[in-house]
């Protein structure tokens, strides 16, 4: 079959555009490279089955153009994280809504159906976990611009939800804190490459708050088997959780990756505000009930956190250019 990926050269839609290319599909990726890199899809783009599209999902006649010519869309491309949400909360809202309104309303016109990525996120400082996928949502106010990204993927999924009302095929996922390979160390990725780029580069692990919130880590190949499932499964307009329910808090995560890593890293407390500023709101806990999604997506086999974890301190020891000298001292940078 034919599929689109939006956001194809960033962390998971590269890995989503492989694994398609690898089942036989053909792909065309679209990416206006915000983010993503072009290093990341580099091995397929020589594919004969691969096509690269530098545009953005703001570009209606693009996407239509684009759409026209598949049988399906995987729609990733998105701005996201804390500090993104914190710093350009405009940009977040816009790029997030009308790009995914120009997807779904063309996915829509030409019947082809669209799996979203949305976000656990969606689900806010909702406190009563595990989170089914009809919980409430609980968010703050306005003001805080943390939840500009929660409201905007929630505002996306209302869109999906009311064109499939209309006849749009869908499934809306909501990962849950996807980590691997091509996740950056970067200030606007997930906690766990800042974790492990500082730890082998020997500099201290930055735990916000009391370090006792809990996540659940999902490696990124069980979340790229969710996304196929979710195209090839009879889903129409379902929500699904996509995640783990191993729960770890961030200081727990500290000192693994620190062991991993054979570092010798601090690891520094600091407050909330510190980081964000005044009036930052997170969540203590974010568990996924996952009935629905084992049970239509048959997804029980998660890969457990420490081999996930070695195979992403790995890629980063790679991309530092250092290797694994089968010693837990990996690395003497300083
Ligand atoms: N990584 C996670 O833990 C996580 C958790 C929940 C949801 N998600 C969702 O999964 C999707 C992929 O996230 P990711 O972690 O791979 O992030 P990413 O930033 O690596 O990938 C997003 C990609 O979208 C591209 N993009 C952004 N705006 C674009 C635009 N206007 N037009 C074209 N391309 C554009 C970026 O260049 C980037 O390559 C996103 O929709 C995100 O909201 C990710």
């Amino acid at each position: 079959m034919k599929f689109l990926v939006t956001g194809g050269a960033g962390f998971i839609g590269s890995h989503l555009v492989e694994k398609l290319l690898q089942l036989g599909h053909e792909v065309t990726t679209l990416d206006d490279l915000s983010n993503g890199r072009y290093n990341y899809i580099q091995s397929v783009m020589k594919h004969p089955n691969h096509t690269f599209v530098c545009g953005s999902i703001m570009d209606e006649a693009l996407t239509d153009r684009l759409i026209s010519k598949h049988d399906g869309v995987f729609h990733l491309a998105a701005m996201l994280g804390v500090k993104n949400c914190v710093e350009s909360p405009r940009k977040i809202i816009e790029n997030n809504v009308l790009g995914t309104r120009n997807i779904l309303e063309s996915c829509f016109r030409r019947n082809k159906k669209v799996v979203f990525a949305s976000t656990s996120e969606v689900y806010g400082k909702n406190p009563q976990v595990p989170f089914r996928e009809d919980s409430d949502r609980v968010l703050g106010p306005t003001m805080i611009h943390r939840w500009s990204y929660a409201t905007a993927k929630a505002l996306d999924e209302h869109l999906c939800l009311a064109y499939t009302k209309e006849g749009l095929q869908s499934a809306i996922l909501r990962y849950f804190n996807i980590y691997g390979p091509r996740s950056e160390g970067t200030p606007y990725a997930g906690v766990i490459p800042i974790f492990i780029r500082a730890a082998l580069e020997n500099r201290p692990l930055t735990v916000y708050g009391d370090g006792r919130q809990t996540r659940c880590f999902t490696y990124v190949d069980d979340c790229i088997t969710c996304t196929i499932a979710a195209m090839e499964s009879s889903t129409n307009g379902l929500v699904f959780n996509i995640g783990t329910t191993d729960e770890i808090s961030i200081m727990d995560l500290a000192h693994r990756i620190k062991r991993m890593t054979g570092s010798d890293s601090e690891i520094v407390l600091i407050p909330y505000k510190e980081a964000y500023g005044e009036g930052y709101e997170d969540m203590q806990r974010r568990i996924p009930d996952l009935a629905r999604t084992n049970q239509i997506l048959k997804y029980t086999n998660a890969t457990p956190l420490d081999d996930g974890l070695r195979k992403t301190i790995q890629w980063h020891l790679e991309e530092m250019g250092l290797h694994d000298d089968g010693d837990s001292a990996y690395f003497d940078v300083t």
